[in-house]
């Protein structure tokens, strides 16, 4: 380990980021755990779990209902989050910061809220590399609206095909929706210049950041999209809370997603009003120390700086392509120019899952299947991948351990 970090040119201090997740310290099967599945879901430094756990034995209430002071507290601390998550991304006020379930949520927030404005014949242009939550939810709204979901194709190397993008993107199109980062094979999409396309067109343009918010500095004014959505359990915080951006000037003219409490002014038996933007799509209580879990995650990633930690990972992710595309027996998937933190692989003859079930005999956590991009499959001609996705907490030793482990799989499959 020490010799392999030594390769390091990115002076990433990975040992000190590891000690801060309890997690990573622990043998399965019999060989010390090197996760690399952090794509699926990012591991949570102490820090996360402690802040959730303070909240829940010193100030924990409901939040915006109380008139007393532990409520109050709580309330603080929401809110605080969301100015955290705000600053994070650059965007220009905190109530253009709306929390949901998860990025999923989020983007079907988007759909069904700012959809209901499609009319029949109006296009909604989305990408052959995106995740099933950026390809479902505007299935469905163009369903119900008569709309059309049309998809960008993608290259050979895993990149999309901006000739295609640009002789698709008309008049008809009203919403452009595409990964930041892929899922399959961490390709950077150019956000900004879709965006750019779309509003040419008086398009909306929407970016699933599930897979760039962990790895890339994200500037909402800069990409100048009109909405961004991302988990909080990717970048290192707990499941069940996600953000929506939205750009103020749009998401005031949005109706609710969802009804009930917390999201309206008033409500008389003929009928309801609504509250201003983020409370309008936050119906029923939220997810309060999900929300201070997420505040800390963000605190954390900007004190080890995310350009460091975007670096490091990078870094550890191209020496394990390095070591995978020695073996003529491993196929990987995309070639991308510009890509972040994942691999996605085969070897020759063996199963995906069978691949995933011999590292995990080894001590190595991968994920293996479709990853939820049947599209990205089927554009490759494949069932389903092996995927090692990289967080800032894993070292170059450990791309060698995958690297190691796919050559016994190798050996296995003769
Ligand atoms: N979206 C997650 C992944 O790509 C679950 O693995």
């Amino acid at each position: 380990m020490i010799n392999s970090e030594k390769l390091s040119k990115t002076n990433f201090n990975v040992d000190a980021i590891r000690a801060d997740f309890p997690i990573l310290h622990q043998q399965m099967n019999g060989h010390d755990l090197v996760f690399l599945d952090t794509g699926a879901s990012a591991q949570k430094p102490k820090q996360v779990i402690e802040a959730m756990v303070s909240v829940m034995q010193s100030d924990y209430a409901n939040v915006h209902r109380g008139v007393y002071s532990l409520s109050q507290r709580s309330t603080d601390l929401f809110e605080a989050s969301r100015e955290k998550v705000a600053r994070f991304i650059n965007a220009p006020d905190e109530d253009s910061v709306v929390f949901t379930r998860g990025a999923t949520e989020a983007i079907n927030l988007v759909a069904f809220s700012y959809g209901q404005r499609l009319v029949p014949g109006d296009e909604i242009l989305t990408t052959e590399i995106e995740h099933h939550s950026n390809i479902v939810p505007w299935q469905m709204i163009a369903e119900r609206q008569g709309a059309k979901v049309v998809f960008a194709p993608i290259t050979d190397d895993g990149e999309l095909d901006m000739e295609a993008v640009r002789a698709l993107i008309t008049n008809r199109t009203k919403i452009v929706a595409a990964a930041h980062v892929s899922n399959t094979m961490g390709t950077v999409l150019p956000i900004k210049e879709l965006a750019r396309l779309a509003h040419r067109v008086g398009a909306v343009m929407i970016a699933d950041g599930c897979q760039a918010a962990p790895h890339l500095p994200v500037d909402v004014q800069d990409l100048n999209v009109d909405f961004y959505a991302f988990s909080s359990h990717k970048v290192y915080g707990p499941t069940g809370i996600g953000v929506l951006y939205g750009r103020p000037d749009i998401l005031i003219d949005m109706p609710p997603y969802q009804g009930g409490g917390e999201m309206i002014e008033t409500v008389e038996k003929t009928g309801s009003t609504f509250k201003l933007p983020p409370h309008r799509f936050e119906a029923g209580t939220p997810a309060i120390i999900e929300a201070v879990g997420l505040g800390a995650a963000i605190d954390y990633i900007t004190s080890v700086g995310i350009e460091a930690a975007g670096a490091h990972e990078t870094e550890v992710c191209a020496h394990a392509e390095t070591l995978l595309r020695s073996m003529p027996e491993v196929e990987i998937l995309g070639r991308p120019n510009s890509k972040t933190s994942v691999l996605s692989f085969n070897v020759k003859g063996a199963h995906a899952h069978d691949v995933g079930t011999i590292l995990d005999q080894q001590g190595v956590a991968i994920r293996a299947g479709q990853h939820c991009a049947q599209t990205v499959m089927d554009r490759f001609g494949l069932h389903a991948t092996a995927r090692a996705s990289f967080g800032m907490y894993n070292t170059l030793a450990e791309a060698e351990a995958l690297a190691r482990a796919v050559s016994k799989t190798i050996e296995i499959f003769g």
